[in-house]
């Protein structure tokens, strides 16, 4: 059996020569297709505006700064996630808090949030884990209460919805931010954006992904809008050079065209799993709460202990089924036990849920023929565990 990996990329024909058409062009970088790309996000998410930037990772830290966040500021995020969701806030001196998360969708806990709550809190960065949104509303009530700023860390969640509205409208947050890495629901092959509906938030991020520089005349702080030299510009800011390229967006808008395809053909099999693993003893299934729709970006199971995992783990890579663990609860890992003091049992819910998961394939290209193989495997190896 060929090896399968648990999230792949699809790309096709178009998505081919819509990058060699930017390729063949007179711009591969701060060209049109850019802001083509930004209005195609805009368009399907609903926000205002957005600003795509080199990664997710760089989307997040711009999100960030925007925020102003400091070193004597605190961002509370869940445990369970990609490094990143935290280190944005390490990357401007802040401090990350984690809530613990709620067992039956992963997502961080509003509850637990409320009890991290300090006068040093600055942000929340709900992250909408394996493409299951949050629970936005009561977060956004916190944040209206303590005055905080939300920045969804939405980076599994391009085309999930929460109560009715697209991820990415930002109807309950600040600013939202994607990933276009290959095993996202579209990819830019590296790539991020952050959309928001706030015009200041999205002119800084604007600054920020270029290195602090403008260009505009009309906000030049020096010189003389009647003196001004033709080659004039100003860094007003202390940015980076977070740009993404023009081919990559030409790729962006290609996949965007067939997001929907992509979505329903992860929901299909993430239906298959569902139904054909239901009553398997000793697995438990993800679950999807019903006012949102995830995009089913991961599909993790749950075994009924670690040595079972292990076993489970090994057997199905052994046997060519790519399997992944997500996550590592971030506040075990060594730099923040060292730099933030945390240790184990600090958080719970999130370790008791590392303990026993696997995420099993889960890709538009993934044949159903292979869905139906990788079922067959799993029921015969948790059987013998
Ligand atoms: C939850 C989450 N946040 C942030 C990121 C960072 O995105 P990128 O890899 O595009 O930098 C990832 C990437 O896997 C992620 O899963």
């Amino acid at each position: 059996m060929k090896r399968i990996p648990y999230g792949w990329h699809t790309i096709d024909k178009e998505d081919i020569k819509a990058v060699v058409e930017v390729l063949q062009s007179k711009r591969l970088t701060q060209g049109p297709t850019i802001k083509e790309f930004e209005e195609a996000l805009c368009k399907y998410t609903g926000a205002q505006y957005a600003v795509a930037a080199s990664s997710g990772t760089a989307a997040l830290h711009l999100a960030c700064i925007a925020t102003e966040i400091k070193k004597t500021d605190e961002i509370i995020t869940s445990p369970i996630t990609f490094v990143a969701s935290a280190n944005c806030a390490v990357y401007c001196g802040g401090t990350p808090v984690f809530a613990d998360i709620q067992p039956d969708t992963v997502t961080i806990d509003p509850q637990e949030i409320k009890k991290k709550i300090t006068k040093r809190t600055k942000a929340i960065i709900p992250v909408h884990f394996s493409g299951h949104p949050c629970d936005l509303r009561e977060i956004k009530d916190i944040a209206k209460r303590y005055n905080l700023i939300i920045i969804e860390d939405a980076c599994h969640a391009l085309g999930a919805e929460y109560r009715g509205t697209k991820i990415g409208s930002c109807t309950y947050s600040d600013m939202t931010v994607f990933s276009f890495h290959p095993i996202k629901s579209i990819t830019t092959g590296e790539g991020g954006a952050v959309l928001t509906n706030r015009k200041d938030l999205y002119e800084k991020l604007l600054l920020l992904r270029n290195h602090g520089i403008t260009k505009e005349n009309s906000e030049f702080r020096i010189q003389n809008s009647k003196l001004i030299d033709p080659w004039y510009y100003e860094m007003q800011e202390l940015g980076f050079n977070y740009r993404i390229t023009d081919f990559q967006c030409a790729l962006g808008i290609a996949q965007l065209k067939k997001i929907d395809s992509f979505l329903q053909k992860r929901r299909r099999i993430a239906a298959i799993y569902n139904r054909e693993l239901l009553h398997i003893e000793g697995i438990n299934l993800p679950i999807e709460k019903p006012y949102v729709k995830s995009s089913w970006h991961l599909y993790c199971i749950r075994l009924s202990n670690t040595t079972q995992r292990r076993f489970v783990f090994n057997r199905l890579q052994q046997s060519g089924i790519g399997v992944q663990v997500h996550y590592i609860p971030v506040h075990l890992q060594p730099y923040y036990r060292k730099n933030f003091g945390y240790k184990k049992n600090d958080y719970p819910k999130a370790e008791d849920y590392y303990k026993t998961t696997i995420t099993i394939p889960l890709f538009p290209r993934l044949d159903i023929t292979a869905v139906h193989r990788i079922i067959s495997k799993i029921k015969k190896v948790v059987k013998n565990a």
